[in-house]
């Protein structure tokens, strides 16, 4: 009997902010791909909802608590390829006028310096699988402004010259660098900014039809499988009825 050749060694893709929305949609669509997935967020509940749908693994992560990132870190392999800086998100929409410290902090510690974080501690695996890739979720909102988003683009716009900046720092090395830039995805994103009011969420998207989840996770995962030497450096998606933070199309009920 002819010897058959091992099965290739799937690549392995941590997953930030897998726990709803994007995150988790972009973890089930690699596993469906065939990337080991290693998904984390703070709700380990919807984590292991996640792991027993994809067969992903999963672990604990909250990219604010610097020990939170150690032990997530120190659950993965020594080589990865790619990392999906997903976890963050906004927190409130008062005018600058009435800026709210808290939000803002949290705001920045999440998309920035958790983005910060995760790269910086897998940079030298990625580096080591000799072809590495950090996927960076960032959003319009870091090319654009709209009244009330000032704490939300102000970190947004942070974490893009984040992304840029690394493309430069990393030049020659065999790591690629892609931002991934949605408008209006209907997720928990909104839930989430308005303190868990529900109808005050789901009049953002009244009258439009957003994006979803998976068609995030899709252009994450058609950029993560061009040919080694394509780096896309960004993407930016909108649904239709969306030219703009402020333009949006909305069809009267
Ligand atoms: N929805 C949109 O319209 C939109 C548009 C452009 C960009 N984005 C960006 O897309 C990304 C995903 O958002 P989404 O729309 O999918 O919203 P979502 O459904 O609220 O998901 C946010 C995810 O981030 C995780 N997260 C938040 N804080 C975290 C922390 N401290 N540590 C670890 N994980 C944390 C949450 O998990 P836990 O709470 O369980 O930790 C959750 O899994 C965000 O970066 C957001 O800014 C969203």
């Amino acid at each position: 009997m002819e010897p058959t050749a091992p099965a290739a060694t799937p690549r392995v893709a941590i997953v930030t902010g897998a726990s709803s929305g994007i995150g988790a949609a972009t973890a089930a669509a690699l596993a469906a791909a065939g990337f080991d997935v290693r998904a984390g967020a703070r709700r380990v509940d919807r984590l292991a909802e996640l792991a027993g749908r994809t067969g992903c693994r999963f672990a604990p992560l909250d990219v604010t608590e610097p020990a939170s990132v150690a032990a997530f870190v120190a659950t993965l392999p020594a080589t990865v390829h790619l990392l999906v800086n997903n976890a963050g998100g906004a927190l409130g929409l008062e005018p600058v006028a009435e800026a709210n410290d808290d939000f803002w902090r949290r705001m920045y510690e999440t998309n920035v310096l958790g983005t910060m974080r995760l790269t910086r501690a897998l940079l030298p695996r990625l580096l080591a699988s000799g072809d590495g890739h950090v996927v960076n979720v960032g959003s319009i909102a870091g090319f654009e402004t709209y009244p009330g988003g000032g704490g939300y683009t102000a970190a947004k716009h942070a974490e893009r010259a984040l992304t840029r900046t690394l493309r430069l720092e990393l030049l020659g090395q065999p790591v690629r660098i892609t931002e991934i830039a949605p408008g209006l995805v209907e997720t928990e994103f909104s839930l989430v900014r308005f303190a868990g009011d529900a109808e005050r969420a789901a009049g953002v998207y009244r009258g439009l039809e957003p994006l979803t989840a998976a068609d995030v996770a899709d252009c994450i995962l058609w950029a993560a499988t061009r040919p080694s030497h394509v780096n896309i450096d960004e993407i930016v998606v909108r649904p239709r009825d969306q030219a703009s933070a402020v333009a949006v199309h909305r069809r009267p009920r």
